[in-house]
């Protein structure tokens, strides 16, 4: 974790859409759209490790598949150092891939169990016309020790190592083209809690060795805690709440996120006991029809009338903590006002609302409590 806070934004992502046509028929015809990813905004900066949690099938594959082009955006731009990658064709993302890698989260289906170590992790810089035969092999010795393997795993196969192990395996495959941002997408959830720290810490130490830039994604708020500067919440395909990670364990405002945070372990037993369970009722409801309104209404304790009719925005309730709810949790009634206020100042054009701000929020109404 760096803390750089002031970094520039390595990534920008802009009212980004990926919906998924679901074809019927013999002309497979478009019949329904599943909305993955729905209208996201935010920022990933310089340096920093941005987490995005949220419960099994709410779209964070999907943004951090279209956030590195792995996916077309349905509608919205991703800028990545300022420039515009969300049209590019193949030769022209070419170039772009070796700034941009992805961990995948199941170290056993993500490697290639006929290929040999060595030509797993050497594959980029095969692809990518890097060195020769010898120098490839040196560097890939190089990377397996960065990673904590051994040089002379060089010529085994996937299967002759543990989970943790292979996962360490794709890490040193992603950082092959020595890339500036990394999607870690759900690095650690198919690994023993064991070893999980561990790919936690080299994670940490890659970060300051290499500059890298994380977008980490997790299905749960305590694995990130740690190693994130910000957190983003995500809540079947929107963004739900975006925050300085302490400062969303202090304050969430949310109420998804004051759920999923009250599944979260806490070492203090006086605390623990303390605190309430917030059980969600029911399942996720369908990306395919996604509920009206706040789409956490049929689940939540504080919905009213309202939630149900209008789609809560995004707004700041100061530190840099965007929130989207018509009830805000923890949030004293000046914030509450200056957030009012800066509905108020809404900006008229399409242009002016598409503009990231730092924090990836817009002003938009807060309607009163
Ligand atoms: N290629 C695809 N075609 C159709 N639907 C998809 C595809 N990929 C993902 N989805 C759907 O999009 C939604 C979001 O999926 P995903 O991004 O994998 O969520 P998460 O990573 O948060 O578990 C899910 O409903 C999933 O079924
Ligand atoms: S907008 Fe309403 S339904 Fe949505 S989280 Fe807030 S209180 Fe709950
Ligand atoms: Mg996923």
């Amino acid at each position: 974790m760096r803390a750089l806070n002031g970094g520039d934004p390595l990534v920008e992502v802009r009212n980004v859409k990926k919906y998924f046509p679901i074809r019927k028929g013999l002309l497979q015809r478009e019949v329904a759209r599943v909305h993955a990813v729905d209208d996201v905004t935010f920022s990933v900066r310089e340096g920093e490790t941005l987490g995005l949690v949220g419960e099994s099938g709410c779209g964070k594959s999907t943004l951090g598949r279209t956030i590195v082009r792995l996916l077309e955006p349905t509608a919205g731009h991703v800028l990545f150092q300022g420039r515009d990658i969300s049209k590019l064709d193949r030769g022209e993302l070419r170039p772009l891939r070796r700034e941009m890698q992805i961990v995948f989260q199941d170290p056993y289906a993500s490697l290639n169990p006929r290929k040999r170590v060595g030509s797993i992790i050497g594959s980029p810089l095969k692809i990518h016309g890097i060195g020769d035969k010898k120098s490839r092999q040196k560097r890939v010795q190089e990377l397996l020790e960065t990673v904590g393997l051994s040089p002379e795993h060089y010529n085994r196969y996937p299967h002759e190592f543990s989970g943790g192990q292979r996962q360490r395996i794709g890490v040193a495959r992603a950082l092959a083209l020595q890339p500036k941002l990394v999607v870690a997408d759900e690095p650690v959830s198919a690994l023993d809690v064991s070893i999980q720290s561990q790919m936690l810490n080299l994670l940490d130490d890659l970060q300051t060795e290499f500059q890298l830039t994380y977008l980490f994604i997790a299905h749960d708020l305590g694995v990130v805690r740690h190693v994130s500067d910000r957190i983003a919440v995500m809540y079947l395909g929107k963004l739900v709440e975006l925050s300085p990670a302490e400062e969303l364990y202090q304050r969430p405002i949310m109420p998804y996120t004051e759920a999923l945070l009250s599944a979260v372990p806490i070492p203090d037993p006086d605390l623990s006991a303390r605190r309430e369970r917030i059980v969600l009722e029911g399942d996720v409801p369908s990306p395919i029809n996604p509920p009206s309104g706040c789409r956490f209404h049929p689940r939540c304790r504080y919905m009213t009338d309202i939630c149900v009719q209008v789609e809560p925005p995004l707004v700041e309730h100061g530190k840099g903590h965007l929130a989207a709810c018509h009830h805000p949790l923890n949030v004293d009634a000046e914030t509450l006002e200056r957030a009012t206020v800066s509905r108020r100042h809404t900006p008229e054009t399409a242009d002016e609302r598409a503009k990231p701000t730092d924090t990836g929020g817009e002003s938009h109404p807060v309607p009163e409590r």
